[in-house]
């Protein structure tokens, strides 16, 4: 039986654990120029030294007007390339594998002057109005997607995962709510999703997994429910993606019910089905911080990865902490096996 601390393969990839990082803005580019800073490091490596097996640097925009504010980090220009690696090639010198969210934020871009989306669907009444791309433009952010991933790749990164979930541009492509457009990319709702795989995947290395964000449900009156999401994310995978992580909602202003009770695990069943149905890797994340429970999910073999978010920014060392409570052995750094 396969525990937290059991590793795990997908292609080339090896990992050491089944403990993910989940990428999490941290909205602290100094010059907004999009490049990671001396913020970035600390942050990450500090993650790689306290045990993570997977670590997923933040949400990183294909242009700058694809980020949801001026302050995150960008990869639409080889400058951006070497913070990066410094940050990939420490966190490797401590056993961790590395990835990197790639996304552009759509209509939920804040700072841009007028945000671009599928069609011209404000996210709420506060929001911006964004403008529709045009058939072109579509085509021209698939090219932008593949440039940042063949950057990312030259940074060093071990895995890809594009964005998919939580309201942003592939999500507002392949939701009828925010794509009304009667090209072929509103006639064929996961045409865009599926042409950003492609190009992502001509730019990686063959051994290299692609993992893709999605959100299972959607919390907004007449948003598309599990069953809609097994169904794209099963075009998905046939486009090429390895592995899903599981998550939800972003699209749009919640729902009358609200969303389902943010409780430990809320989205682990979601995680199950996706997995179940497809017969794929997935990561389940969502208040999995409680390492018996994180350890169950994966013993229990509800999802393969689990990732721990906001219990990572309380506690870099989390997985080594969870190795010591549930008797697990792990790789301590030489300066804190005192500590443990
Ligand atoms: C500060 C912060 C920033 C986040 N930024 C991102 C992001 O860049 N991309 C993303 O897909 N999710 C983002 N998320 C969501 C997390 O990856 C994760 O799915 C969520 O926090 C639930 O997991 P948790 O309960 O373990 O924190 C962010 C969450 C937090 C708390």
């Amino acid at each position: 039986m396969n525990d937290l601390f059991s590793p795990f393969t997908i292609k080339g990839l090896d990992l050491k654990n089944r403990i993910v990082m989940p990428p999490m803005c941290q909205y602290s580019v100094d010059k907004k120029d999009g490049v990671a800073t001396e913020w970035h490091y600390m942050h990450y490596v500090s993650r790689a030294i306290g045990g993570t097996g997977l670590v997923i640097v933040e949400m990183t925009d294909v242009e700058p007007d694809g980020r949801i504010s001026d302050f995150d980090l960008g990869l639409w220009s080889d400058d951006q390339i070497p913070a990066l690696k410094r940050i990939v090639d420490a966190c490797h010198s401590y056993g961790a594998k590395v990835g990197i969210q790639i996304a552009h934020a759509g209509r939920k871009a804040e700072d841009a002057e007028v945000p671009v989306a599928p069609s011209a669907i404000a996210f709420d009444e506060k929001s911006k109005q964004p403008r529709a791309l045009t058939t072109e433009e579509v085509k021209g952010q698939v090219e932008k997607f593949r440039a940042a991933v063949a950057r990312a790749v030259q940074a060093g990164f071990d895995t890809i995962e594009l964005h998919g979930a939580h309201g942003y541009l592939i999500h507002q492509f392949h939701s009828p709510l925010t794509n009304k457009r009667d090209d072929e990319y509103g006639k064929d709702l996961t045409l865009f999703g599926r042409q950003v795989i492609q190009a992502a995947k001509a730019e990686m290395p063959e051994d290299m997994p692609l993992l893709m964000r999605i959100s299972a449900i959607e919390y907004v009156e007449g948003g598309y429910g599990i069953q809609e999401s097994i169904a794209f994310a099963k075009e998905y995978q046939d486009a090429g993606v390895d592995v899903f992580h599981i998550s939800a909602g972003g699209e749009g202003p919640i729902a009358a019910w609200g969303r389902p009770g943010t409780h430990a695990a809320y989205q682990v069943p979601l995680a199950k089905q996706i997995k179940e149905s497809l017969d794929i890797p997935v990561i389940a994340v969502g208040r999995l911080d409680d390492p018996i429970l994180a350890n169950a999910v994966i013993g229990n073999e509800e999802a393969d990865l689990v990732a721990v978010g906001r219990g990572m920014l309380r506690n870099p060392y989390w997985a080594l902490e969870t190795a010591s409570k549930l008797k697990k052995e792990t790789q301590i750094p030489r300066q804190y096996t005192t500590g443990f």
